[in-house]
Order: structure tokens, then sequence, then C-alpha cells
């Protein structure tokens, strides 16, 4: 029998200032089984509604849809640390309500956290979820659920006060009990400060070196997503060119008919070797 045990929780928590936590977002199973090897922990994110859905925010992501790609990345993946967004609307509301859906979100995919977005206004449901058996990751800096009052996704913390605004808020969500802290699209400065300054792991995405692990949008470090490239995002692989290539490749046997062969017919004899 083969007891294999997920990178849980409280092991991700001590890591702090310790050896970089890798993660990576997933949202299918396939995706999952390939990144899980090498990486700590993998958020299902709601950025799968820009990725993988073709919307311009992650706005429209419902509940719903999180659980399905959250289940498929938990049956997917055997180690890593799996960690659900919860999306636009699910948790602003209330503690009670973010807990509700928070519930349903772990009963319903066996992952082992959530994550929300927010500041100050968003301790005390923090502090709700994790007393009552709900792992908390934290999102500050750049928050994409709040495009529309941001106005765009822009980096974030360039002057004083707002600087002032995103420590506080990140102080006050590793104070609530969030077990790490996502800092994104933030500058470089303010996001070592914050990591010197709370007590909980940090993770950068457009953040910094000194954070105390990163994450990336998969499709993105692999070149499968977008034309735009953000600053922050290093490509790895260019798989949409491996992919075009294919493709082109396919479509060109098909239409001059070397493809299928015989090799991939049933109850055709391949022809004997000639010459
Ligand atoms: O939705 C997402 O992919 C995220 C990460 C980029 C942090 O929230
Ligand atoms: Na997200």
């Amino acid at each position: 029998s083969k007891a294999i045990t997920r990178t849980s929780v409280p092991s991700l928590r001590a890591r702090k200032g310790g050896e970089p936590i890798v993660c990576l977002t997933a949202y299918t199973a396939p995706m999952a089984r390939l990144l899980d090897p090498h990486v700590d922990l993998l958020l299902v994110g709601d950025s799968l509604g820009m990725v993988i859905y073709g919307f311009d925010s992650t706005l429209p992501v419902t509940l719903d849809l999180m659980i399905a790609h959250g289940g498929a990345v938990v049956r997917g993946s055997s180690t890593a640390c799996v960690v659900v967004d919860l999306p636009f609307g699910s948790y602003q509301e209330s503690p009670q309500t973010a807990y509700r859906n928070a519930a349903r979100v772990m009963a319903e995919t066996g992952a082992q956290a959530v994550k929300l977005e927010g500041g100050l206004e968003m301790a005390e449901t923090v502090a709700f979820l994790t007393s009552r058996g709900v792992p908390v990751m934290g999102h500050v800096g750049l928050l994409p659920q709040s495009v529309n009052a941001l106005g765009g996704y822009k980096a974030v913390g360039r002057d004083t006060a707002s600087a002032e605004r995103i420590r506080a808020d990140a102080c006050a969500i590793a104070e609530a009990g969030a077990f790490s802290l996502v800092i994104e699209g933030t500058m470089e400065p303010l996001a070592r400060q914050i990591t010197q300054d709370v007590a909980i792991p940090t993770i950068g995405i457009g953040g910094s070196p000194a954070c105390d692990g990163q994450v990336l949008v998969s499709d993105d470090l692999l070149g499968l997503f977008g034309e735009f490239k953000p600053k922050f995002v290093k490509r790895y692989a260019n798989l949409a060119e491996t992919v075009g290539q294919a493709v082109a490749t396919y479509a060109d046997e098909v239409r001059s008919r070397r493809f299928p062969g015989p090799e991939h017919c049933f109850g055709v004899k391949a022809p004997a070797e000639t010459g």
C-alpha cells in the first residue's frame, strides 16, 4: 500500500525564511499530474476564467467552476498542497457566506486550503475561516478581482500612502491567521519589506526575489497563453509554437492523405516492405 502524504499547510507555514516555496497554477488533472512532482503547492487560480475560458477578467468565474477544476487538480496530483481560489462574490459579503462557500470547496474538491483577495477589510473573514478548520492563503497588492475599482492591471504601491496601505493589509491578513500570503504586482522594495514584516511565508508574482516563494501561471511560463507577456513572467518554453507546428503537420497529412496510415487502421495489414 502506498501512503503518499501531501505537503501540508503547517509544513508550508513553517518554511518562512527557509527553502523557497515553489508554486504554480493548475486547472486540469493532466497538467496537475505533470506539475505535481516539481512543486510544493498547486494553486487552482481563478485566472482560469481568463486563461482557459476566454473571459477578459476573473469576475465571471463561479464557485461551481472553481469546484469542478479544484476536484480535477486534486485527482491529478498526489504530493503537492492544493489551494483553490474563492471566486469574486463568494466571500466578500460576510464571514458566514465565505465560510459556507469555502466549506463547499473543501468538502467537494479535497483541497487543503482556499485563497482570497484583500487586506484589512477581509481580516475578520480570514480569522473566521481559519479558526473553523479552513486554512486560508491571503492575496494582497494587485487584486485582479478589484480590476474595476482599480481601473486596470497596473503594479501597485508606487507612492508612500498606497505602500503603507498595502503593508497594513499584509500584516492584517497575516495576523488574522492566514498560513501564507500572495503578493502580486507590487513594487519590489515593498514586497521585500512585507516579507520581512510578516511571520508567514510570502509568495511573489511580480513581487520580489526576497519573497519566501514564487508563483506563476503555468500557461504563461510554458508559452501557451497570451500574445501579451506581463513583465513578471519568464517564458521557460514556447509550447504555443510546438502546438502550432504539430497541428500544421497533422493538417498537411490529412489534406495529402498521408494520415491515417495502415498502422492506424483496424483490420488492415501493413503492406509488406518492398526493395
Ligand atoms: O488566479 C491566479 O492564478 C492567482 C495567482 C496568479 C496568484 O491568483
Ligand atoms: Na486568483
